[in-house]
């Protein structure tokens, strides 16, 4: 696939990402292959969704993005800069660019701090503004996230959920980050607010133009803010492609078996036929081949023999040995 790096805010190459766990005293230590070989080119103003299943590496990917964690191998460029090469103090400037929205808000504020001085924080640390500068700016965006001026005098815990996620974004923004990473923001809200927070969210990529990457379990959440997909199993990308033609015709087995576990798109029947079967692999004993190929209704011997690549097929990466075939009108 042809990129261009000079225009991607945001590339990765290969992200991999393994730990190494103990699995008892006189075992040898076994390693988790939490993230292998993800790939994606990601512009000025637009969203990635990554979605998969519990386990599949979402929040490793996360982790890697925001320079939390350190890639196993594999690079990463934040507006054309290499991650992986920078020293201490790049690396530093660098974090400032790609800030990150957790799932629990209440986690990631002080609780003891009003909330005007922890938005006011970033500027503090980063920027030459006055006081009342400061006080200035984070006023104008606590106004943009819909938070009123008596706001900044109060703690975390007189907001409700969806105000802390409100506070949460502004924080991240407070500094114009070029990415924004946002780890399922809105799956521990209620359902009645979740859509507006998601609307908040893409408001404020409209104003700042910055690249999200929005990972959610729930592909009926991200289906209305994602440019592109990228699907993930077990660590490993399965589909990565554009958004509308991945939820309107997916081609790999899993993001059919995902879209048929999505009520709201159950009325495409061709999807619905098809069932999940069978248990997610253990991480410490990976299975041969395919990492689908237990709970696939399509698995033939070749799936269990031989991983697929990660390939184009059209204008998407799937893979899937049977890509092709699969993808067709059933
Ligand atoms: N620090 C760690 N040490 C060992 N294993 C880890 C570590 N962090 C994650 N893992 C493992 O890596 C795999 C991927 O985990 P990750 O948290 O990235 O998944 P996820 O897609 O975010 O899941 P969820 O939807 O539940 O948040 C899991 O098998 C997990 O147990
Ligand atoms: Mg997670």
């Amino acid at each position: 696939m042809s990129t261009e790096p000079t225009h991607s805010v945001l590339s990765a190459r290969d992200l991999t990402r393994h730990y190494e766990v103990s699995r008892g005293l006189f075992k040898p230590r076994a390693t988790v292959r939490a993230l292998n070989g993800v790939s994606f080119e990601l512009k000025a103003g637009e969203t990635l969704a990554v979605v998969g299943e519990s386990g599949c590496g979402k929040s490793t990917l996360a982790r890697a993005l925001t320079l939390i964690e350190e890639p196993t191998s594999g690079s990463l460029q934040i507006a054309g800069h290499d991650v992986t090469q920078a020293d201490r103090a790049q690396r530093k400037l660098l974090r400032r660019d790609v800030q990150m929205v957790f799932q629990n808000p209440y986690a990631s504020l002080n609780p003891r701090r009003k909330i005007g001085d922890q938005l006011a924080e970033p500027l503090a640390i980063n920027s030459p503004l006055s006081r009342s500068e400061r006080r200035e700016r984070v006023q104008a965006m606590m106004q943009q996230v819909g938070l009123r001026p008596e706001h900044y005098q109060r703690y975390p815990h007189m907001f409700s959920g969806g105000q802390r996620q409100r506070i949460a974004l502004a924080r991240a923004m407070m500094l114009n980050p070029k990415v924004l990473v946002a780890d399922e923001p809105t799956s521990a809200l209620d359902v009645s607010i979740q859509a507006q927070v998601l609307n908040l969210f893409m408001d404020l990529q409209e104003q700042f133009n910055a690249a999200y990457v929005f990972i959610s379990h729930d592909l009926a959440v991200v289906r209305h803010v994602a440019d592109q997909v990228l699907v993930m199993y077990f660590g490993s990308p399965m589909e990565k492609g554009p958004a509308e033609e991945v939820y309107t015709r997916p081609l790999h087995p899993y993001t059919q078996v995902l879209l048929a576990a999505t009520p709201s798109f159950d009325a495409n029947r061709s999807i619905s036929r098809i069932r999940p079967s069978g248990e997610l692999p253990s991480p410490l004993d990976p299975p041969s081949g395919c990492p689908f190929h237990g709970r696939c209704p399509y698995a033939t011997e070749r799936c269990s023999a031989e991983v697929p690549a990660f390939r184009p097929v059209g204008d998407r990466e799937v893979a899937c040995h049977y890509a092709e075939t699969l993808g067709a009108p059933h």
